[in-house]
């Protein structure tokens, strides 16, 4: 085993798809799955099986997909869960069964009302009825950021003589500094006397910003898997992302650290993962935000233009992003949209194809050049073709010195409806109109519109969350009108009601 690789654990499926709104359909998490294969990770958090049917079924469709990297599931330390975990993962070509429980003086005392002694037994029972299934189990310590170092010692150096193959250190509340972080993994490579017959694993989350330091102080002192999301997706402030810590492995030559991930492949997955969970880049995120390669002013543009080094430390072509790719206009032709489309991790062939190019072409006509988020807005729009409520049309209209009002048609379960309704703005009143035939209690708690780029003829992208009987659906739609954008994602969201039309 080289003692410099360092093996990546991408939890985007687990762990990153805990975030509320953010859930994915099993076509979908194969999609990811699949490029996440691509991208070179070593293993895929594929879900916690015994959480629901759809995680379970989630595992067993990873599994039959991709062959490459080690598929694993997550467990408590509980029997039933590690039962389930094996079965969902019969199809895996390579398996992992992640099990483990909260061993810090607060998990102890307060979630299991125990104590560390007891803790410890069930650590271990966990790992040896695991290891009855599969041969590489993993076990977690739950809020070890927190937890002793010496009773810590003690749990891990228990766990490898039961049979984990990998141990995983969380800093689940992020609370830990890297200096701390890094001294927690360094004492337990200095004071586990068997620990040379396992792997030691980050998982960091990043409540105080801090997810990505600290992961590079853990693979420092000693760590060689680090667990982490695309684009730093994960409940609250996210995981560390795994494009920052692919990214630093390979800018910092004085850091001798190598990895098998195939960093072109960094920024095709980041847009499919931002689509597929309706979560926007933001635009200064390190690596795959709009702006990490964007210059603006003066003096860095001069110094770029004279030599890239001047001010990019990372050459966007590593991450596999081509500045300088094919600019679509309205006369580009199917190849350069397919072009861009499998650039994007979005691949469509005949008819899809045929489908999503007469809608650009559209689009192309309303707006002189076409970027990377209007392709995508695209091939959302496409999918959205199986949803109950569709917009037949709609009209709104505002002004200086007038009341503004809208009409809409809308086709609902194959009915026609239309509506008029006033607002204290066109989209106020398009969705007051909207409201007038889709009569339920749904209230809107966020909404967000961002423009794409620049200019009066831009593309703006609308991010919804609506709330209905107790529960949060998201929606997302983009168009160069606003009024269209707005509606369009309130549709969007109100279609993912299982019980809309019902009631
Ligand atoms: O943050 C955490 O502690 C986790 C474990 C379940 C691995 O996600
Ligand atoms: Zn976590």
């Amino acid at each position: 085993m080289d003692k410099n690789r360092v093996y990546f654990f991408d939890t985007t499926l687990r762990d990153g798809e805990q975030v509320p709104g953010c859930q994915l359909n099993t076509v979908e998490k194969i999609q990811v799955a699949k490029q996440l294969e691509n991208l070179g990770v070593d293993i895929i958090e594929a879900g916690f099986p015994i959480s629901s049917p759809g995680d379970f079924n989630s595992v067993i469709e990873i599994s039959k997909a991709v062959s490459e990297p080690v598929i694993c599931a997550l467990t408590r330390a509980v029997e039933k869960d590690i039962d389930v975990a094996a079965d969902a993962l019969k199809f895996a070509k390579r398996k992992r069964i992640h099990t483990g429980i909260g061993t810090s003086e607060s998990h102890i005392k307060y979630k299991f009302n125990s104590t560390p002694e007891e803790v410890l037994e069930r650590a271990v029972k966990a790992v040896k009825y695991a290891r009855r299934y599969v041969d590489d189990v993993e076990f977690y310590a739950e809020d070890a950021g927190r937890t002793d170092n010496v009773f810590l010692a003690r749990v891990v150096e228990a766990v490898i003589a039961a049979g984990a193959t990998v141990v995983n250190i969380p800093d689940t509340t992020g609370y830990c500094l890297p200096s701390e972080y890094g001294a927690k993994i360094k004492f337990l490579c200095d004071n586990v006397s068997n620990i040379d017959k396992a792997i030691i694993s980050t998982h960091c989350h990043n409540d105080l910003g801090m997810a990505t330091a600290n992961t590079m102080s853990g693979l420092i002192n000693g760590a060689r898997q680090c667990e982490v999301t695309i684009n730093g997706v994960g409940e609250r402030a996210g995981n560390t992302s795994l494009e920052e810590i692919a990214m630093i492995l390979k800018s910092h030559n004085d850091i001798t650290l190598t990895s098998g991930i195939n960093t072109q492949s960094i920024y095709s997955i980041s847009r499919t993962v931002s689509r597929l969970m309706n979560m926007p880049v933001q635009p200064n995120k390190a690596i795959v935000g709009k702006n990490a390669f964007a210059h603006s002013s003066g003096i860095h543009q001069d110094g770029v233009i004279k030599n890239t080094t001047t001010y990019e430390i990372i050459d966007p072509k590593d991450i596999g992003l081509d500045t300088n790719s094919i600019v679509l206009t309205a006369r580009s032709g199917h190849a350069a949209l397919k072009f861009r489309l499998d650039h994007l991790g979005v691949n469509l062939t005949g008819l899809d194809l045929d489908k999503i190019y007469q809608d650009f072409l559209v689009l192309a006509d309303s707006k002189k050049e076409l970027n990377d988020e209007d392709i995508l807005h695209l091939v959302g729009k496409d999918a959205s073709k199986n949803q109950t409520v569709k917009i037949n049309w709609l009209q709104a209209s505002s002004g200086v010195g007038m009341k503004p009002h809208a009409s809409i048609g809308l086709d609902v379960a194959g009915k026609s409806f239309e509506a008029a309704a006033m607002g204290n703005g066109p989209v106020d009143a398009a969705i007051n109109a909207l409201r007038q035939i889709i009569r339920q209690n749904i209230t809107i708690n966020e909404f967000t519109i961002q423009g794409v780029t620049k200019g009066s003829d831009d593309c703006c992208k609308v991010h919804m969350q609506v709330e209905y009987e107790g529960m949060y659906y998201y929606g997302y739609a983009a168009s160069t009108d606003i009024v269209n954008a707005s509606v369009n994602a309130y549709v969007d969201a109100i279609n993912k009601i299982d019980d809309l039309i019902e009631k």
